[in-house]
C-alpha cells in the first residue's frame, strides 16, 4: 500500500487528508460506499480513466470534487450510473427513475437513438448528453438544462454503483488540466493529498476517456467529444450521421466545457511532430535537432514503430550535428494498433513527463481514424496546439 506522502503532490490548500491505495475486496467497496453516502470522494477505477467520486445529489460532496480537482465550476460533471438489476426495464425508463432524465421532453426520434446507443455501448465508454430532471444539482451540470450520463463497465466501478445504491458523478480523477490518470498510482501522485480512499482497478483498459454525445431533444445527435467509442461506430449503431458542436446554441461560454483547446498537459511543453518520425529524411532529422537549445533534452512519444530504432536515428542526427541532446523514445505501439496506443497514451505521456532528464516531449499524432482520431484530439491539447 501507498501513502500518500510518498507521493509527489504539492498544494496551495493544506488538505490534512493521506489517501490510501486499496483492493477492491467486499469490505474496502463498503467502505467506499459509507465515505461516499456521508459526503466524501473516493477515486474510483473505470475501463477508460480513473475518476473521482461523488453522490450526484449531495452539493456539498460535489462541491468538494471541484475544490480537490480545483476545477472550475463552469465545467460540468459526469453522472455514472449501475447497470439495472432487470434487464427488462429499458434504459430510459430507468434513467427517468432514478431522477436523472426527463424522458419527457425527448422527442420519438431522439428515444429512439437513446436506445439503439445504449443497447450497443453500455455499459461502455459512451457518455450521452440528455435532458434533465430538477434533482439534479446545478452544479453538477454547470447550470445547463441538460446531465451527461454513463454506464461505466469496468466491474469495481459497477460494484461501487451498487453498493452506493446511488448515481455517482465523477470526473477523471486529475488536477484541472492536467492528464488524466489510468492507474491508481496517478491519482495517488495527483490527489494523494486530498482523498482519503483510492480504489485500484488495475491499469485501464481502454485509457481515453469516453466519448460524449449530445442527443438533441428532435433526435439529431453531436459529437462533444471523441473517445472510446468511435464515430463509425457510433453511426453504425444508429443508422444517423453525426453532427460536431459547432453552431450549437448553448447559452454558455462553450458548448461542452470540456472541449477547451488546452488540457491534458504534461508540465513540460509538448510539441507535435509534423509528420511521423519515420517519414523524416536524415537531413531533415538534423534539422529538427539543430533548431533545438544547446541544453534541450527530449522524450519522444511515438504513435508506432520501433522505439530503439528511431532513438537510435536521432541520437545519429544528434552526433552528427555536434549535440549532445539526449533522447528517450516510447512507441505506443511497435504495430501501429490505435486500442494499444491509446490505453498507454496518457501513462506513457506521464512517465516521459516525469523524467528528470527530459525537458522537451515531441509527440506524433496517429495515423488512420477511429480511436486515432480520440488521441489525436487528446494530443492536441496537451500540446496545447504546439508545433514544432
Ligand atoms: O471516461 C470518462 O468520461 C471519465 C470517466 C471517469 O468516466 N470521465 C471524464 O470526466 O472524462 P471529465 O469531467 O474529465 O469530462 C467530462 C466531459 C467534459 O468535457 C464536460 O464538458 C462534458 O463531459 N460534459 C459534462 N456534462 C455536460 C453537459 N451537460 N453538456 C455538455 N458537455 C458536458
Ligand atoms: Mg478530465
Amino acid at each position: 500500500m501507498l501513502s500518500a506522502r510518498e507521493s509527489k503532490t504539492s498544494s496551495p490548500v493544506a488538505w490534512n487528508v493521506a489517501a490510501e491505495i486499496v483492493s477492491p475486496n467486499p469490505a474496502e467497496l463498503e467502505r467506499a460506499a459509507r465515505l461516499l453516502r456521508a459526503g466524501e470522494v473516493v477515486a474510483m477505477p473505470t475501463e477508460t480513466v480513473y475518476g473521482l467520486a461523488a453522490v450526484v445529489f449531495n452539493e456539498t460532496a460535489l462541491a468538494r470534487v471541484f475544490a480537490v480537482k480545483e476545477r472550475p465550476t463552469f465545467d460540468p460533471l459526469i453522472c455514472h450510473v449501475a447497470v439495472p438489476e432487470d434487464a427488462s426495464v429499458g434504459w430510459l425508463s430507468y434513467l427517468a427513475a432514478q431522477q436523472l432524465v426527463d424522458v419527457e421532453r425527448l422527442a420519438d426520434d431522439a428515444r429512439q437513438a437513446v436506445e439503439r446507443l445504449t443497447f450497443a455501448f453500455w455499459p461502455g465508454p459512451l457518455t450521452l448528453v440528455l435532458p434533465k430532471q430538477p434533482a439534479v444539482p446545478d452544479l453538477a451540470t454547470s447550470g445547463l438544462p441538460t446531465v451527461a450520463i454513463r454506464a461505466p463497465r469496468h466491474p469495481v466501478a459497477q460494484a461501487l454503483l451498487r453498493a452506493v445504491g446511488l448515481p455517482l458523478a465523477a470526473p477523471s480523477a486529475n488536477r484541472f488540466g492536467r492528464i488524466s490518470p489510468t492507474a491508481a498510482e496517478h491519482v495517488m501522485a495527483e490527489l494523494g493529498d486530498r482523498i482519503p480512499l483510492i480504489l485500484d482497478g488495475g491499469p485501464c483498459q481502454i485509457g481515453i476517456e469516453s466519448t460524449v454525445l449530445l442527443v438533441e431533444p428532435e433526435g439529431t445527435l453531436r459529437l462533444l467529444r471523441p473517445g472510446g467509442v468511435t464515430q463509425d461506430e457510433i453511426e453504425g449503431a444508429t443508422g444517423q450521421t453525426l453532427t460536431t458542436a459547432e453552431g450549437l446554441a448553448g447559452g454558455t461560454p462553450l458548448p461542452s466545457p470540456g472541449l477547451m483547446a488546452s488540457h491534458y498537459a504534461p508540465r513540460k511543453p509538448l510539441e507535435l511532430l509534423p509528420k511521423p518520425l519515420g517519414e523524416f529524411s536524415d537531413e531533415e532529422l538534423k534539422a529538427l535537432v539543430v533548431a533545438l537549445p544547446a541544453d534541450v533534452h527530449v522524450g519522444v512519444l511515438l504513435a508506432q514503430g520501433d522505439a530503439m530504432a528511431a532513438q537510435a536515428r536521432l541520437l545519429a542526427a544528434a552526433e552528427e550535428t555536434g549535440r549532445a541532446t539526449q533522447f528517450h523514445v516510447i512507441s505506443l505501439s511497435p504495430n501501429g494498433d490505435a486500442t494499444e496506443a491509446a490505453r498507454g497514451l496518457f501513462q506513457s505521456l506521464r512517465s516521459l513527463d516525469a523524467r528528470d532528464d527530459v525537458t522537451l516531449l515531441w509527440a506524433e499524432l496517429c495515423a488512420g481514424e477511429g480511436l486515432a482520431h480520440a488521441i489525436n484530439d487528446r494530443l492536441r491539447k496537451a500540446s496545447g496546439s504546439r508545433g514544432t
